[in-house]
């Protein structure tokens, strides 16, 4: 039974469109909570493959104007999930990635489709739909921040308003003159409100006005107060310390399940770990790499952005070399990284394969067939890839940042031998401490005992959603109480 309702709204969700990990959370996070009693429905963006996947549509709000021409909203399922989808052709009808047109930019009139999406999911919020009146709104990341000034300045009585930040570095700011057009009142042009060094920030509205802030880590919770990780937000975020926490993302372990991946060519599970090499052999042949068992294999799937590190990697061929190790990388796309990728597997045959490009299967095979996962971030809010490997049994190779610091136990001796340790860590990110690290897993493949009980102590690790739902079930229903009281007191 559940007995909190809780409204998301985001502009991805696995399966059905993804660029990211917020896809994987936002398509996850539904099912684990409904375990812990909350109901969530997800309003999405009416993308092609959204509109094409929705089961036994009903229309519950009615076609009206919304930015510029005409929009309803369906409610049906797709994809596992209980959907809102915004109908709204001239806004979201296009092939491709949700956010980039045909030649890789943004499209322009980015602000209007997801301040359309936020303002559609502030009017459900508002119980505009009949029979259906959420208890909280779970905004994730930019594109639907400005729900919580549609909520604000309203005036209504409204639910409480949860924002999760995925990631800072995306902020969506645009220029004040939109401000009319994007249905806001002038007073929410302020510094208390939308208003950030002179331009509408969609994510600093939400930051600013929503009732509570979560972010994907308690490590990056932390950073993101300090000017060295605050992106411009530091002093904000300082502000409303009292209302931020961190909380770990989880994987989907259906999706992500070694004894059951229809992707790879070998299942196993911790009991059965002597068959994956399979994966591994097979991987090497995918990868145009040589068929070598003793080789130390690396992988790595990938957004290729300055965020990642990857460069670093890339700067590290000739230390490969001398550790014997390969390399398998998935990812796409900066193109000057591409490039370079390309550039690599072409010179160094049979020891750096690439695939350039978004393949859910590969990375699958990368995840089970790899020794290793190398994960050199900058900054990474959560990261989930290091946790698929945790539960793929290859060894996570991490910078220790935001959330790869929380997930992962660094293989030094006293965890080594205390029996605890699950993957290699360094810090800072910088290429010399990255090829230390890489030294490091090197030796600890040299040596098979060790190296075992690494990756067993990985795959025994619980990186399920089970205990990160608990905790944001826990924190919708205190928000929904403390409502529930505030709203019979004023507003
Ligand atoms: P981010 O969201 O910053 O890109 P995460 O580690 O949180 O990083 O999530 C990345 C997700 O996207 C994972 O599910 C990963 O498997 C997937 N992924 C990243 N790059 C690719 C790619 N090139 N092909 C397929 N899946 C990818
Ligand atoms: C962002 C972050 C990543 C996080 C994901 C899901 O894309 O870069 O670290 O895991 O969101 O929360």
């Amino acid at each position: 039974m559940s007995d909190v309702e809780a409204l998301a709204i985001v502009s991805e969700a696995y399966p059905l469109v993804k660029t990211g990990g917020l896809a994987d959370v936002a398509g996850a996070l539904p099912g684990a909570l409904a375990r812990e009693g909350v109901r969530a429905t997800t309003l999405l963006p009416g993308y092609p493959a959204v509109t094409r996947a929705l089961e036994r549509a009903e229309e519950i709000l009615a076609p009206s104007p919304l930015m510029g021409a005409p929009a309803r909203v369906l409610r049906g399922r797709a994809g596992g999930l209980d959907l809102f989808v915004l109908d709204a052709p001239h806004l979201y009808d296009r092939p491709g990635n949700p956010y980039l047109g045909p030649d890789g930019r943004d499209y322009e009139d980015n602000p209007f489709r997801f301040a359309a999406l936020a303002q559609v999911g502030a009017k459900l919020a508002f119980g505009e739909a009949a029979g259906y009146a959420p208890d909280v709104v779970h905004l994730h990341d930019w594109q639907s921040g400005l729900a919580a000034a549609y909520l604000r300045y309203d005036g209504r009585r409204r639910p409480g308003v949860v924002a999760t930040v995925h990631n800072l570095a995306f902020q969506g700011q645009f220029p004040a003159a939109l401000l009319p057009g994007l249905g806001l009142p002038p007073q929410a042009f302020s510094i208390e409100g939308v208003e950030y060094y002179g331009m509408i920030g969609f994510l600093k509205a939400a930051l600013a006005l929503a009732d509570r802030i979560t972010t994907v880590s308690p490590t990056y919770a932390a950073e993101i107060r300090t000017p060295e990780h605050g992106m411009g937000l530091d002093g904000l975020l300082r502000q409303r310390a009292d209302v931020l926490s961190g909380v770990l993302n989880g994987v989907d372990a259906d999706v992500w399940d070694p004894a059951n991946d229809p992707f790879i060519v070998q299942p196993y599970d911790v009991d059965s770990i002597g068959l994956r090499p399979a994966n591994k052999a097979a991987l090497q042949e995918k990868f145009g790499l040589e068929p070598d068992p003793g080789a130390l294999l690396l992988g790595v799937v990938s957004r290729l952005s300055w965020q990642k590190g990857l460069d670093l990697l890339f700067d590290s061929f000739d230390l490969l070399d001398r550790l014997g190790a390969q390399l398998a990388v998935l990812g796409s796309g900066e193109p000057a990284l591409e490039q370079r990728l390309a550039a690599a597997a072409e010179a160094r045959p049979g020891r750096v394969g690439a695939l350039i490009g978004y393949d859910e299967a590969t990375a699958h095979r990368i995840q089970a067939g790899a020794d290793a996962i190398v994960i050199p971030s900058r900054f990474e809010p959560c990261g989930l890839t290091q946790l698929c490997a945790l539960r793929y049994g290859a060894l996570p190779i991490v910078a220790r940042v935001g959330g790869l610091a929380d997930t992962i136990v660094d293989a030094n001796e006293m965890a080594l031998a205390a029996g605890v340790a699950t993957g290699v860590q360094f810090s800072p990110t910088t290429r010399e401490m990255l090829a230390s690290a890489l030294e490091r897993a090197a030796r600890l493949w040299d040596d098979p005992q060790a190296w075992d009980a690494t990756i067993q102590n990985g795959m025994l690790t619980d990186v399920s959603w089970r205990r990160p739902a608990a905790v944001y079930a826990r924190l919708f229903r205190d928000l929904a109480r403390e409502r529930g009281q505030i709203r019979t007191q004023s507003t």
